[in-house]
């Protein structure tokens, strides 16, 4: 195999609950990119279509995530990708992460896969640090493993994939501002009252039950986020109105997607999910922001191959 397509999903990371740790992969919005190899070694980030963002590889989420891999690869070949982007940097719903996570899936494809999911989490990591100062990989992993993820642990890293009950959809709204990550967490606290981190972590711990045990209603209690939504919602015009209306028509749990402006929604079944999606909108059309929201089912693939080329 010379040069590969795949899609790069969208993902929501924390999950109320789960600030660093928790995510899952959406389906339908993602980028697109194409990977070939090159006779040079190295990275060239040789095309980007839909958002203007550098194509230096060392100044590109998916070109440092690329050449981590590469640094221990040691392949006496190179990489030539175009990243085709649909999902808007800022966005909160894991722009930085489908890049850096498509680019070592491709390459670790057209390398004959020696890497595990795990380890291409961790080359992608080096990419997400780029765009967010942090080398979290709440994001990463659910588009690697697909459905829902803990990270337990980054250092060393170590990913568990949770189960996805079978009639579980998200549905996301995304007013269209820009929140920058690295300003999303800088306004967090350092510290946390004890309180708060027993509740997060009773929280965590049931969710992650509820996942195992298909209860809906154990979610629906857990999906909770009492240490991260107090500073961020402030950052997301009408927030509180979106999660009260999401609420009134049946979601299990409202929250911010990654460090924003994506507010989520998950819901127990399609016609759950578009009911939340209309009280979603009619909120949002009612002010002067634009937005746009899209619901589907919980992908539990991950990243996936569109083609391939010998
Ligand atoms: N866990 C990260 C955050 C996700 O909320 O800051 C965004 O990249």
């Amino acid at each position: 195999m010379t040069e590969i397509k795949i899609f790069s999903p969208a993902t929501v990371a924390n999950v109320s609950c789960g600030f660093d740790v928790l995510g899952f992969c959406l389906d339908g919005v993602g980028d697109e990119m194409i990977v070939r190899k090159t006779k040079d070694k190295g990275v060239k980030i040789s095309k980007i279509e839909g958002y203007d963002l550098p194509t230096e590889a060392t100044k590109n989420v998916a070109g440092v995530a690329a050449l981590a891999l590469l640094e221990d690869a040691q392949p006496d070949f190179g990489f030539e990708i175009e990243i085709y982007k649909h999902i808007k940097p800022g966005s909160g719903v894991g722009s930085s992460s489908a890049s850096a996570s498509g680019s070592v899936f491709a390459i670790n494809e057209l390398l004959g896969r020696p890497y595990s999911k795990t380890q291409l989490t961790y080359f992608a990591m080096k990419g997400e640090a780029l765009a967010s100062g942090s080398e979290h990989a709440d994001n990463i992993a659910p588009g690697i493993f697909g459905g829902f993820t803990l990270v337990k642990s980054t250092a060393p890293l170590e990913v568990v994939q949770l189960p996805t009950p079978d009639d579980m959809f998200a549905v996301i709204i995304h007013p269209q501002i820009e929140i920058k990550t690295s300003e999303a967490r800088a306004i967090l606290p350092k510290d946390i009252p004890l309180k708060n981190a027993i509740t997060q972590w009773a929280n965590l711990g049931s969710l992650v039950h509820g996942l195992h045990t298909n209860d809906y209603q154990m979610i629906k209690r857990s999906l909770i986020d009492v240490v991260v939504e107090p500073y961020r919602s402030q950052l997301i015009p009408y927030y509180d109105e979106v999660k009260l209306s999401a609420f009134n028509n049946g979601a299990l749990g409202c929250g911010i997607s990654g460090s924003g402006p994506s507010i989520f929604t998950l819901c127990q079944g399609q016609s759950q999910a578009q009911q939340v999606e209309l009280a979603m909108r009619e909120v949002y059309s009612k002010t002067e922001i634009a937005f746009n929201t899209y619901s589907c089912k919980i992908n539990t693939a991950g990243i996936r191959i569109l083609s391939t080329n010998v």
